[in-house]
């Protein structure tokens, strides 16, 4: 297991809308293993695999931080099939370090979504993992948090993601 660099915004690959994953070979479970310590050394509840470079449709979400075994998910290929509820609360992204906005979200979601050995399963997530499966199925589809953001808060975020810019160059 590795830890792997986290591109930071506004690396292009942030914007990629990544690939289906069709080869559920070691490459794809070694990747999962280190996006996995990735994620708990950052520390942070999701990542996805965009934010380490790769554009392929792999996300893993812990809402516990490594502190139990069966909150951790991986999805491949993860679809929202059902959604429901809307609240607004706080978010951030590995990728967009400094930053926490209140973002929308459905309380309520079901996923389908496979393995790492391709098989179909089916997840459903509420509250905070809800936010989390989002947020990280965004990240497969090139879209970051603030681009849910309107008004003031839009205005706050694109500071930030401007300073972000700065400190690259
Ligand atoms: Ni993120």
């Amino acid at each position: 297991m590795a830890i792997l660099p986290i591109r930071v915004y506004p690396d292009p690959v942030l914007r990629v809308r990544c690939e289906e994953v069709e080869s559920f070979d070691d490459l794809l479970h070694e990747l999962a293993s280190d996006m996995i310590e990735t994620m708990h050394a950052a520390p942070g509840v999701g990542l996805a695999a965009p934010q380490v470079g790769v554009e392929e449709r792999l996300a893993v979400v812990d809402v516990s931080v490594g502190k139990d075994r069966s909150a951790l998910k991986m999805l491949v290929n993860p679809e929202i099939v059902e959604q429901s509820g809307r609240d607004v609360d706080s978010e951030g992204c590995l990728s967009i370090p400094g930053l926490t906005e209140k973002v929308p979200r459905p309380t309520s979601i079901k996923v389908v979504a496979r393995d790492l050995d391709g098989a179909s399963f089916e997840l459903e997530a509420e509250d905070f993992e809800a936010r989390a499966v989002c947020h990280e199925i965004d990240h497969l589809n090139g879209v970051l948090f603030v681009d849910h953001l309107r008004g003031l808060r839009k205005d706050r975020a694109r500071r930030q993601l401007k300073k972000l810019v700065q400190d690259r160059g």
